[in-house]
C-alpha cells in the first residue's frame, strides 16, 4: 500500500481495531450517567443528581456566575488597560523579586475556592508586573513583539467560546479558513482550499510542513512511511541553510530524518552557488540516497537576512525536491515595497511557515503552516478513527486531517481581529516603519566608534557588536557573550546574544510599533556604556 488516498482516509482506524479488544458501545458507557441522573431522592421536589446537588441550587450557582464573571471582567480590563499604559514609563524588564519568585514557586494547591475577584487581584499585583519585557517599545530581544490590543480583547472572547477547531458548522471553523486565507493572500503566497492550518508557532508549523515533504518524497519511492515507519525506506537527504532556525533541525530529527541528513547549501554573501547545490544532490543521488528537502529562509533569526529564494526554487524545481520556505518571522516584510522584490521565489515554494505571533503582534500563539498541495498534508496526517467521523470526505478535510492536533484553540479570532483591526495597509506600514528604524539603527552603530555592524540590515533585525577602547581584542567574543543580560539587568533596553559569522553578536529585533528614534538612541547608549563597564572590571 502506497499513500492514503482520500477514500482510505475515513477508513483508516487507530490501533487496528480486528486486533484489539472492541471499543465499548458508546450507550453503554453513557447509560449508567443518565440512569444516576435521573434518580429522586424521597421527599425532594426539584429533580436531584446523585452527588445531592439539585438543580435548583446548580441554576442559583450559575446565575451568581455570570454577575460574578461580569464584575471581575471589568476590573481585569481596567488593570491591564493601566497596565499597559504604565508599561513604557516602567523598566523593560526587571528581576522578580526573591520573596515572590519563591512565593509563586510555592504556591499551595488551594483546597476551597478562590472568588474571582481574588483571582484577578493576585493576577494584577503578582504577575502582570513581571512580564518578560516585550511590551517595552525599548524591548529588542528574540523576536517577540507586544500583544495587539485587538488580539488582546480578541483573546477573552475566544475563551469565552472555548471550541475545539477542527470541523462543523461553527464560526470558528470558517473563521480559521478566512484568516488561513487572509495570511497566504498579505504575503502572496498560493492558496487552494484547504492548503494550511493555524498552528503552536513555526516550529510546530514545520514540523507540519516537513512532515509532507517527507511524505511526498517517501511515496513516489514506493515507500509508506505510515505503515512502515522509516524502516527499509530509502535515506532521506534535507539540504539546509547555515543560518536556518533551530526548528528545522529539530522537525528533521523529530520526522526520524535525523541531524544527519542535513546538508549545508553553498550561499556565500547571500548568493547562490546552484551548480554546486547540484552537484552535491547529484553526489547524493549516486550514493544511493534521496534528495527531500532544500529550504530557504525568508529572513533569518540572526540577522533578518532573506536567502536568494527565487535561485533556490530553480534548483528546487529542477530536481524534483520539496521547497520549504520559513517566513515565520520574516514573510511579512514582503509588504515593505523598499525589499519586496527580495522575496521573488518565496511564491514558488511548496510550504511556507509564518508567525502572525510575530510581526503582526498577535498574541502567543499563533503560527500558520501554507502549502501549495493540501493533499500532501492530509495524505501524511488524515485518520478519522469512527469516534471522530464528522464531515468525512468532504473535498476539504477537517483540520485535524492536516496537522497533528485534535482539539484545537481558537487562534483565529485573535488573528483576524489584530489584521482586521490594522488592514493590509496599517500592517505595511508598520513593516516598512520597523524596516527603516532598523536602517537607522545601523547607522547609531556605524557612527559609534566603541561598535561595529555585523551585517547590514535587510528587514528589521540589526546584528552588531561592542568593540570597547578599553577591552583587549582577545576578550572581545567574551564580553559580547556578556554584555546582552548586563544591558538588560540595567532595565533601560533590552536586547539578546547570538553567534554569527562564528562571533558573539548582539542582535536587535525591531517589532514594536511605538518604538522610535528616541528607543534606538537609548540602545545605543546602553550598549556602549554597559560594555565600557564589563571592560573596565574584566
Ligand atoms: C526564522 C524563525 N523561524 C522559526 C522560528 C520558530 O518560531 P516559533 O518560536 O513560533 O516556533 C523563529 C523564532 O524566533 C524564527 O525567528
Amino acid at each position: 500500500m502506497q499513500s492514503t488516498g482520500p477514500r482510505q482516509r475515513s477508513t483508516r482506524t487507530p490501533g487496528r481495531p480486528g486486533r484489539s479488544s472492541p471499543a465499548p458501545d458508546a450507550n453503554e458507557v453513557l447509560e449508567p450517567r443518565l440512569r444516576r441522573r435521573s434518580i429522586r431522592r424521597p421527599g425532594a421536589n426539584a429533580a436531584s443528581y446523585a452527588c445531592g446537588v439539585s438543580e435548583a441550587d446548580t441554576r442559583a450557582a450559575r446565575d451568581d456566575e455570570v454577575p460574578a464573571f461580569r464584575g471581575a471582567a471589568h476590573a481585569l480590563v481596567d488593570g491591564v488597560a493601566d497596565h499597559l499604559a504604565a508599561l513604557p514609563s516602567r523598566p523593560v524588564w526587571q528581576p522578580l523579586p526573591d520573596a515572590l519568585r519563591s512565593e509563586l514557586l510555592d504556591l499551595p494547591l488551594p483546597e476551597h475556592p478562590i472568588a474571582l475577584d481574588d483571582v484577578v487581584e493576585t493576577a494584577l499585583r503578582d504577575v502582570l508586573p513581571y512580564a518578560m519585557g516585550n511590551g517595552h517599545p525599548a524591548f529588542f530581544g528574540w523576536v517577540n513583539p507586544p500583544p495587539s490590543p485587538a488580539g488582546v480583547i480578541a483573546s477573552l472572547a475566544a475563551a469565552a467560546m472555548n471550541p475545539s477547531v477542527v470541523a462543523g458548522d461553527h464560526a470558528d471553523v470558517h473563521l480559521e479558513r478566512a484568516v488561513v486565507r487572509w495570511l497566504a493572500e498579505l504575503v502572496g503566497f498560493p492558496h487552494p482550499p484547504g492548503a494550511g492550518l493555524l498552528t503552536s508557532g513555526a516550529s510546530a508549523a514545520t514540523i507540519v510542513c516537513l512532515a509532507g515533504a517527507r511524505g511526498r518524497a517517501l511515496t513516489k519511492a514506493g515507500h509508506d512511511v505510515r505503515r512502515d515507519g522509516l524502516a527499509g525506506a530509502p535515506r532521506l537527504v534535507a539540504y539546509v541553510p547555515a543560518e536556518a532556525h533551530s526548528c528545522v533541525q529539530r522537525a528533521l530529527e523529530l520526522l526520524g530524518l535525523g541531524s544527519g541528513a542535513m546538508r549545508a547549501v553553498p550561499l556565500e554573501d547571500g548568493r547562490l552557488d546552484a551548480d554546486a547545490l547540484r552537484a552535491a544532490i547529484a553526489a547524493d543521488r549516486a550514493s544511493g540516497a534521496l534528495p527531500a528537502l532544500l529550504v530557504g529562509s525568508a529572513g533569518t533569526v540572526n540577522s533578518g537576512a532573506i536567502d536568494p529564494l527565487d535561485a533556490l526554487a530553480d534548483v528546487a524545481a529542477a530536481e524534483g525536491v520539496w521547497f520549504h520556505v520559513d517566513g515565520a518571522y520574516g514573510a511579512f516584510g514582503v509588504l515593505d515595497p523598499a525589499i519586496a522584490a527580495r522575496y521573488r521565489g518565496m511564491d514558488r515554494a511548496d510550504s511556507l511557515v509564518l508567525d502572525p505571533h510575530k510581526w503582526l503582534g498577535v498574541p502567543v500563539d499563533a503560527g500558520c503552516a501554507l502549502v501549495r498541495r493540501a493533499d500532501d498534508l492530509r495524505d501524511a496526517f488524515s485518520l478519522i478513527p469512527p469516534y471522530l467521523r464528522q464531515d468525512t470526505d468532504a473535498a476539504v478535510g477537517t483540520f485535524a486531517e492536516y496537522g497533528p492536533e485534535q482539539t484545537r484553540p481558537f487562534r483565529a479570532l485573535k488573528t483576524w481581529a489584530t489584521i482586521a483591526a490594522r488592514g493590509r495597509a496599517g500592517i505595511a506600514a508598520q513593516v516598512a516603519r520597523a524596516n527603516a528604524l532598523a536602517r537607522e539603527l545601523a547607522a547609531r552603530v556605524e557612527r559609534e566608534p566603541e561598535l561595529e555592524l555585523a551585517a547590514a540590515p535587510v528587514t528589521s533585525i540589526v546584528a552588531f557588536r561592542a568593540r570597547p577602547a578599553a577591552c583587549p581584542p582577545g576578550t572581545l567574543d567574551e564580553l559580547n557573550r556578556a554584555l546582552p543580560e548586563a544591558v538588560q539587568a540595567r532595565g533601560r533596553a533590552f536586547v539578546t546574544g547570538t553567534v554569527f559569522g562564528g562571533r558573539e553578536t548582539l542582535r536587535a529585533c525591531i517589532l514594536h510599533p511605538d518604538t522610535s528614534s528616541e528607543h534606538l538612541a537609548t540602545l545605543v547608549a546602553e550598549v556602549v556604556a554597559t560594555a565600557r563597564t564589563l571592560a573596565l572590571a574584566a
